[in-house]
Order: C-alpha cells, then sequence, then structure tokens
C-alpha cells in the first residue's frame, strides 16, 4: 500500500555538496524526490544534481548556492524556492561545523559564524518552511543533532552546545506538531568518516582516529527514522550504548571522557611508550 511519503515530493537538505548531505541526495533521489541542494559548492552540488537527474529521471533537481553562516540566507534561500514553484516537504537542517580547541584560545568570530549556522540557520528555515506544511498538513523535519547532544564536549564547547540545543529544540517541536502530520526528527550520529574533523582541525584527535561511522549508513538510520516520523535517533549500536550512560553518569564523567576523545592522539617514541600523558582531568576518572 502506498503511503503519504512514497509520493514523489521535495526534499531540501542544505550542507548537500559533502558528507551526510550528499548521501541524504541520493537517498531521496533513489525514491524519486524532487530536491534542493544548498551550500557553498556550486560545483560539487551541480555535478551530484546532474548525476542523480540522470540516474533518477527526476522532474526537478536544483542547487543554491548560500553561505549559511549569513543572518541573510535562510530568507533568500526561502524566497529561492518560492521562486522555483516548488513546495518542500521534507527539510533536512544538515549543514554543520565545529571549532576544536579550547574556549580561551578560538576565535569568537568563527564561533558566532557556528552558532549561527549549527542553531539559528535551522531554526529560521523551519520558522520559514514551517507554515507551508501546516498548510498541506505535511512535512518531515530531519535536524542533525550529535552524540555531542548528550554531553558536554571540553576542546569542542561551542559545538557541543549548538548540538545539544539542535535536540532540545526538535523533541519540543516535535510534541508540539503531535496533532498533525508534521514530524521533527533529530538525528544523533557518533564520530563519523566525513569532513567534519579535518574542517574543525580536530583530524589529530582520538575522535577522529577511532572507530568512525560510515555516512552512507547514518544517513539512511536518519532518513528510515524520518520516514516514520521517529523523535529521535542515535545512528549505530556504539553510539546508542555511549549516549545511554548519559542517563546514569554525571556530566563531569562525561565531559572528562569527552575530553580524552578531543585530545590529539599521542604519537608513540621510540620505544612505544606514549609521548603525551592522557590530560589530568581524564586521569581523575
Ligand atoms: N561527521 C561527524 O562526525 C558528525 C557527527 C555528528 C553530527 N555531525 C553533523 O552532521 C552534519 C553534517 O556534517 P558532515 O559530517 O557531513 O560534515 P562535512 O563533510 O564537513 O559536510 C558539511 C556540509 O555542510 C556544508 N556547510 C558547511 N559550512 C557551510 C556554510 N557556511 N554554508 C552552507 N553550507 C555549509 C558543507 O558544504 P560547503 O562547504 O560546500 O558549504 C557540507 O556540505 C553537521 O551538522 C555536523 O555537525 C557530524
Amino acid at each position: 500500500m502506498k503511503t503519504e511519503t512514497d509520493k514523489r515530493r521535495t526534499a531540501l537538505i542544505t550542507g548537500a555538496s559533502n558528507g551526510f548531505g550528499m548521501e541524504f541526495a541520493k537517498l531521496f533521489a533513489k525514491d524519486g524526490h524532487n530536491l534542493i541542494l544548498v551550500a557553498r559548492s556550486t560545483e560539487r552540488m551541480r555535478k551530484l544534481a546532474h548525476y542523480l537527474q540522470d540516474e533518477h529521471q527526476l522532474e526537478h533537481v536544483c542547487v543554491i548556492t548560500a553561505d549559511l553562516t549569513r543572518p541573510e540566507a535562510p530568507r533568500e534561500v526561502y524566497e529561492q524556492v518560492k521562486d522555483s514553484g516548488l513546495e518542500v516537504d521534507f527539510l533536512i537542517n544538515n549543514a554543520g561545523a565545529g571549532v576544536h580547541g579550547f574556549f580561551s584560545e578560538t576565535d569568537l568570530g568563527r564561533e558566532k559564524a557556528i552558532m549561527q549556522l549549527n542553531m539559528i540557520t535551522p531554526v529560521e528555515l523551519t520558522k520559514l518552511f514551517l507554515p507551508d506544511m501546516k498548510r498541506r498538513n505535511f512535512g518531515r523535519i530531519l535536524n542533525l543533532a550529535s552524540t555531542a547532544a548528550f554531553m558536554p564536549s571540553p576542546l569542542l564547547a561551542i559545538y557541543g552546545a549548538t548540538k545539544a540545543f539542535i535536540l532540545s529544540f526538535s523533541e519540543a517541536l516535535s510534541n508540539e506538531l503531535k496533532d498533525t502530520d508534521i514530524t521533527v526528527t533529530a538525528l544523533c550520529p557518533g564520530p563519523s568518516n566525513t569532513m567534519f574533523f579535518r574542517r574543525a582541525g580536530a583530524a589529530h584527535t582520538r575522535a577522529a582516529n577511532g572507530s568512525l561511522s560510515e555516512p552512507e549508513e547514518v544517513a539512511k538510520d536518519g532518513y528510515e527514522a524520518m520516514m516514520h516520523g521517529e523523535t529521535r535517533i542515535v545512528s549505530g549500536l556504539k553510539n546508542k550504548l555511549q549516549t545511554s550512560t548519559s542517563n546514569f553518569l554525571p556530566d563531569m564523567a562525561l565531559a572528562a571522557t569527552m575530553r580524552y576523545m578531543m585530545e590529539e592522539e599521542p604519537e608513540e617514541g621510540p620505544t612505544g611508550e606514549a609521548k603525551h600523558e592522557p590530560s589530568e582531568e581524564h586521569q581523575k576518572q
């Protein structure tokens, strides 16, 4: 039996030029949905758009170049979508970034841009597209949170806080919309094999060099959860177990573990001993 989500619809995906966003685009295309791809890398998105349109005979695939750290960007994106005549049924608030380092040393300008990108932009896009979804009484919103939403994130403090915000916002909105056919899903991946760590300046951390989830699997988990209208999905068994500890471990113990993961992997000395000791805080645990 065909369901509402089986129809040909339109998905707007932010951060569609790379990582999870690119994988979401492939999943929507495979199911025959129209695509609106949004990010800064126009050429990458154009190539993806051509490939997916040819491969799946999609009616509409459109590319919008936007720097989503700019406060005007969400409204500009909304207006371009309106001008195209497309209606957004699936809103995938995926674009995001982090900055690694001690808060006392990181750049405030970059952090303000990250807060705009990770929090204000998804909130504003939701604010703009939700009334149209309500009018049609159909919509699926997927917001990218993180396992970092469940614990304080030393060395990635602003990033972790933005993801806690997104998780809380998504769950509250999901409740507000419970009597409609509009759902809100927060996807919480753990460390994954995308450009994220390199771009955050965190490529040499333990987290980036540990076991990483593959973006195809993460996107598939998020896609399926969103289509089923689930409120929250933690992707991967290891991440499910890890986030469940946040229910009973004190926040400062979680913070110490997170700090250990976000510290640089110590290089080995000539005799195999670690050159650097784990942080003092982690040794306390
Ligand atoms: N990878 C992980 O370990 C992990 C874990 C949990 C959650 N997440 C979250 O997953 C989401 C996707 O990240 P990813 O892992 O796929 O990282 P990624 O490979 O770095 O991709 C990030 C995407 O966001 C776009 N983006 C970044 N800054 C932008 C800006 N100023 N304006 C417009 N678009 C921008 C990038 O496109 P352009 O550069 O072309 O603009 C790119 O398409 C993020 O919200 C991230 O926080 C990632």
